[in-house]
């Protein structure tokens, strides 16, 4: 396990740069990366995760000017929202240039491209950079389907043998706001913490989500599966008096995570969920770890309010259950 001073952010560096899997720190979850332009390399990421060729990899970056490097076509709006919310959780989706970064692109025609604002993965990023690493493939370091790492020790559980740069836990934890701005119309594809209305606020036109099976040629989010980040018990998500009257009909293996308390079973675990999205977002796939950890069949979660602060933490804790059935 590498940790945060020169020398290790250097090993860190060199590890890229030879061509070989790192375990990232970034302000969303961890990364699995690699260089993104070793081919060898990116299949690796691939194999390791389980992961199918054809289900694409965001290309993380120092800064903006290593966009043409990888990007076709950058349009006014898509450097807009570079501008405002880069380096931070933002993927892009721009044309990709041809030829470049095909393993990483899963050989589609577009790149997604995000800029971390992890200190860390800043200067992994940059130090890569100055030995000719352009710009570093990395999806969630967790098995395919599986929940994602906000710790270096969650990576370490999944790839044992991995080297891992210890970034503390991460501060968003769950992933990068992801909008397709490939087209005239940008579509959000993966919602996070960003919100629609931040990006429709720099975009100056409403930014929509996109159609889970789009009849608009939108470079569909290829692997947006809906069930995804799965716990291995099974998760639903419940009104809170839905669960205070479900809850002794299978209370023998239950935990529960809600806002308020409810009144439960004696043998049932109950653990508070924040009343704030991102420090619910923050604590969520730690928590769906330790939930599941207890060995309980059923975790219940509180449905997340409706409005859209809580589009992240939504999304996933849909997705996690949509696995879980
Ligand atoms: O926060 C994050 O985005 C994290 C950290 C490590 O940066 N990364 C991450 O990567 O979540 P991953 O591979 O778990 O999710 C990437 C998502 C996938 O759903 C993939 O389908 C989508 O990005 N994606 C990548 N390239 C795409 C493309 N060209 N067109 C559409 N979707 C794409
Ligand atoms: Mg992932």
């Amino acid at each position: 396990m590498l940790g945060d001073n020169d020398e290790d952010i250097a090993l860190a560096a060199q590890t890229l740069a030879r061509g070989e899997l790192l375990g990232l720190p970034t302000e969303t979850v961890y990364g699995l990366a690699a260089d993104a332009l070793q081919p060898h390399a990116v299949a690796a990421i691939f194999d390791a995760k389980g992961r199918p060729p054809d289900h694409p990899l965001i290309v993380h970056v120092a800064s903006m000017d290593q966009v043409t490097w990888f990007a076709a076509d950058v349009p006014a709006h898509a450097q807009a929202l570079m501008k405002t919310y880069w380096p931070g959780p933002l993927t892009l989706i721009v044309k990709r240039r041809q030829g470049v970064a095909d393993v990483a692109a899963g050989g589609h025609p577009t790149i997604a491209l995000r800029c971390p604002s992890h200190p860390l993965a800043l200067k992994v990023l940059q130090l890569s950079r100055q030995q000719g690493v352009k710009g570093v493939a990395a999806p969630s370091a967790n098995l395919f389907g599986k929940v994602s790492p906000t710790t270096a020790e969650h990576v370490r559980e999944a790839f044992p043998h991995l080297t891992v740069l210890d970034g503390g836990a991460c501060q968003v934890g769950i992933e990068s706001t992801i909008v397709d701005v490939s087209q005239d119309t940008p579509w959000l594809l993966r919602p996070g913490m960003l919100s629609a209305a931040q990006l429709s606020a720099v975009v100056g036109r409403t930014v929509q989500r996109a159609p889970a099976k789009p009849s608009t040629p939108v470079s569909a989010a290829p692997g947006m599966l809906a069930s995804h980040y799965a716990p291995r018990a099974r998760l639903r998500l419940l009104s809170l008096q839905d669960i205070g009257q479900l809850a002794p009909s299978c209370a023998g293996s239950l935990a529960v995570w809600s806002r308020s308390p409810v009144s439960l079973p004696a043998q049932v675990h109950w653990h508070a969920m924040p009343a704030n999205a991102a420090e619910c977002a923050h604590a969520l796939f730690a928590q769906l770890r330790e939930l599941d950890a207890l060995g309980v069949a059923h975790i219940w979660a509180e449905a997340p309010p409706e409005d859209d602060a809580w589009d992240g933490v939504r999304d996933r804790l849909q997705r996690a259950s949509s696995a879980s059935v």
